[in-house]
């Protein structure tokens, strides 16, 4: 007998949904005048080198097409029910080279008809201004955000969109996995010279544009688009200690200073004490103006996150082996399975981070990223192609079935967008053999297929969760035991 709570209630309203991003899905890399951006690059994602310019071996300048077939996609998401779909904004669609005085119409009205699709099927936007695609150049000429003057480059870009859009987008983020950059200087944060040639100072200083270039737009949002939720996206990965030593629980806490400080700022406006303590360790003297400080202030109106797994910490350096992950892995964690490319699989750990968000921040949350990438065995049943993707779906079930148990908690959480919720092109390597969607898409890692889409199992199974509003779940758990 199952001790999962029951009924399991989703609140009335609970956007369900799924998300996406530019780069990943739309293809299209040099038509309606756009600019190049670091993903096009970036063929072996970030597991191998970057390019100097864009080739044929990057999956990510075709992707999926969505940009040709973006009616045909939003009308399968509503086909399945969706409330919300979060999708990003090519920065270069907009701003070309990042630095242009004035925008691309001609982008800005691919993302009108987006919008206008979306409308027609009664789905909310949901809008990442920049998920890991900063335009080339001011990689190039810049250096991305360790140059302050990428602050203003974003400015301009998301006034432009808050006023294009800001009456048809409700909710935003200002920059996906903010976390990241430390991380993964060149794709979160367009950052050209070499990861192991940046200083501390460098990177801080990065983080520090980034946070404020963040803090600008919820200012600029709440004056041209006054009905905008503002939300920031942080990568979230739930720390255990790998023993129950003191010294691994202290491991614990640095590990979670490091990740949660950015939603700290986002939260309280100001930079955390044990922060300033990183920074004088480090002999980092971050160039803050007053402005600076001031924009900081302007806070977000709720926290969205994605989250894939966990990983476990310690203080024994003996014992420190790194484990695969999204980003920026960590010790692996004896206790759980892990995905086929080696990323922890932990649907308590999504209990976890929401209660540990909620207590810490008391925002509405949003969970804008969760999901399984899997190699996808295409089958013929009664004459259709399809997936059985019953591991998806019981990956997807047992993190949905802890979401319901966070609510049940108390936290506030307005919705869940699987990733990837159509078959697109891996972040971290490029492939579109890793597939977390709904929605088969006909299209190889060596570029071939038809990029014919095909409804998966997973397809008919979400659709059936959304109609039921999360009931679905709990027959689907009380089935298999779930305990908590
Ligand atoms: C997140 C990113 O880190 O994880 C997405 O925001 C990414 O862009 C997702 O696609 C899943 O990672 P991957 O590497 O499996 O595509």
């Amino acid at each position: 007998m199952s001790n999962v709570s029951l009924p399991l209630t989703f609140p009335d309203g609970f956007l369900w949904g799924g998300a996406t991003a530019a780069n990943q899905i739309e293809g299209a890399y040099d038509q309606g005048g756009k600019g190049l951006s670091v993903q096009d690059v970036m063929p072996m994602g970030i597991v191998g080198p970057r390019t100097e310019a864009p080739t044929p071996d990057n999956l990510k300048l075709v992707a999926i097409d969505h940009y040709h077939r973006y009616a045909e996609d939003i009308a399968l998401f509503a086909e399945m029910g969706f409330k919300v779909y979060r999708f990003s904004i090519a920065w270069s669609r907009v701003f070309p080279n990042g630095d242009d005085a004035e925008p691309n119409e001609e982008g800005l009205a691919f993302y009108d008809r987006v919008l206008d699709e979306l409308e027609k099927h009664g789905i909310e936007p949901l809008v990442t201004i920049s998920h890991y695609e900063t335009p080339l150049h001011l990689a190039e000429a810049y250096d991305g955000w360790t140059d302050r003057r990428l602050i203003g480059f974003y400015e301009r870009y998301a006034r432009t969109l808050f006023e294009r859009y800001g009456s048809r987008v409700r909710y935003w983020l200002t920059f996906n996995e903010i976390n990241s950059l430390l991380h993964a200087p060149f794709m979160s944060g367009g950052i050209a010279t070499p990861k192991e040639d940046l200083s501390d100072q460098q990177l801080y200083q990065a983080m520090h544009h980034e946070l404020v270039a963040s803090a600008r737009a919820t200012r600029i949002a709440r004056e041209v688009a006054p009905g905008a939720q503002i939300g920031c996206m942080v990568l979230s990965m739930p720390v255990y200690p790998l023993s129950p030593s003191p010294e691994d629980a202290l491991a614990v806490m640095t590990a979670d200073h490091a990740n949660l400080v950015y939603g700290d700022v986002h939260t309280r406006g100001v930079y955390p004490g044990y922060f300033l303590r990183t920074l004088r360790e480090k002999g980092i003297e971050l160039q803050i103006t007053d402005e600076d400080r001031d924009d900081l202030t302007n806070i977000v109106d709720f926290v969205s996150f994605s989250y894939y797994m966990s990983i476990a910490e310690t203080a024994d350096p003996a014992k420190k082996a790194a484990g695969e992950g999204n980003i920026m892995g960590g010790v692996p964690n004896p206790t759980l399975p892990a995905s086929e490319w080696g990323w922890q699989i932990d649907p308590i750990g999504l209990r976890l981070v929401l209660n540990q968000f909620w207590d810490r921040w008391q925002k509405p949350l949003f969970i804008v990223e969760n999901g399984l990438g899997a190699k996808d065995q295409l089958v013929e049943v009664d004459g259709r192609k399809t997936v059985i993707d019953d591991y998806r779906i019981a990956y997807l079930r047992d993190h949905l079935v802890q979401v319901g148990e966070a609510i049940a908690d108390g936290v506030e959480v307005l919705g869940y967008t699987t990733w990837g919720c159509i078959d697109i092109v891996s972040a971290s390597t490029a492939q579109l053999s890793k597939r977390y969607g709904f929605i088969y898409v006909d299209r190889n890692d060596d570029g071939s297929g038809t990029l014919e889409r095909h409804r998966k199992k997973s397809f008919d199974w979400y659709r059936e969760v959304i109609r039921t509003n999360g009931a679905a779940l709990v027959d689907e758990a009380a089935a298999k035991d779930l305990t908590r």
